[in-house]
């Protein structure tokens, strides 16, 4: 499973690419918004940090728009994907840009059938928002479960599916139980994918025993 971050801030993905998990990157309006800063600029950043993909989202409405600025942000890296709202327009956007020779990321998927409609355009990945599905009570790692039965019906389709709006590292791993082939996760949910009280125990208990050595390794 491909691990994404979704984050605009530059300085927390320059930490977490050390770290040698991250794949990928994701950011949409309100990232960008957040971090105060051009979103060219942060976009040019990410990816010389990144070799994965990166996605930037269009913030047209209709085709020639998308179109417009999907040249102007894929002139930015080599590695940028674009983003684009699943809209009868964005997933036209979708067809027309894969065909181009471009990653394209459908957002805002909200259902199977809308999942299935951006297969169906070529998406390179589609992301169904499981955090926002919960928060008004559906269920949104029921959605990823079906649209993972659904696509492996047809081996012939390639779009990936990207798990986003995800909230806790259950999340993370029922996406993984489900064969999701990637997550995006903002770095709080990330670091505490680390997490076990367990781990900490253990590492204290280890070091005082072998602080009682007297030994040294170097
Ligand atoms: O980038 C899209 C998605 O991950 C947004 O998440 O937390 O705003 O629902 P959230």
């Amino acid at each position: 499973m491909k691990f994404f971050v979704d984050t605009a801030d530059v300085a927390e993905i320059k930490v977490l690419a050390e770290s040698g998990l991250l794949d990928g990157v994701t950011t949409n309006p309100s990232l960008v918004a957040k971090s105060g800063r051009k979103m060219r600029d942060v976009i040019a950043e990410i990816c010389a940090l990144v070799p994965g993909p990166v996605s930037a989202e269009v913030a047209a409405t209709e085709y020639e728009g998308m179109l417009a600025e999907a040249r102007v942000l894929r002139e930015i890296a080599r590695n940028v994907t674009i983003k684009v709202p699943l809209t009868p327009d964005g997933l036209r956007a979708c067809r027309k840009l894969t065909g181009d020779g471009a990653m394209v990321n459908v957002t805002l998927c909200f259902s199977s059938a809308q999942a299935l409609l951006a297969a169906k355009a070529g998406a390179t990945f589609v992301s169904p928002f499981v955090g926002r599905l919960d928060d008004i009570g559906e269920s949104g790692m029921g959605l990823i479960a079906d649209i993972m039965t659904i696509f492996r019906q047809y081996p012939y389709l390639k779009t990936e599916v990207l798990v986003a709006s995800v909230r806790s590292p259950m999340h993370v791993v029922e996406a993984a139980r489900l064969g999701a082939h990637v997550a995006t996760v903002p770095p709080a949910v990330l670091r505490q994918l680390f997490a076990h009280p367990l781990t900490d125990k253990g590492l204290a208990a280890f070091l005082a025993d072998w602080a009682k050595t007297g030994q040294r390794i170097v």
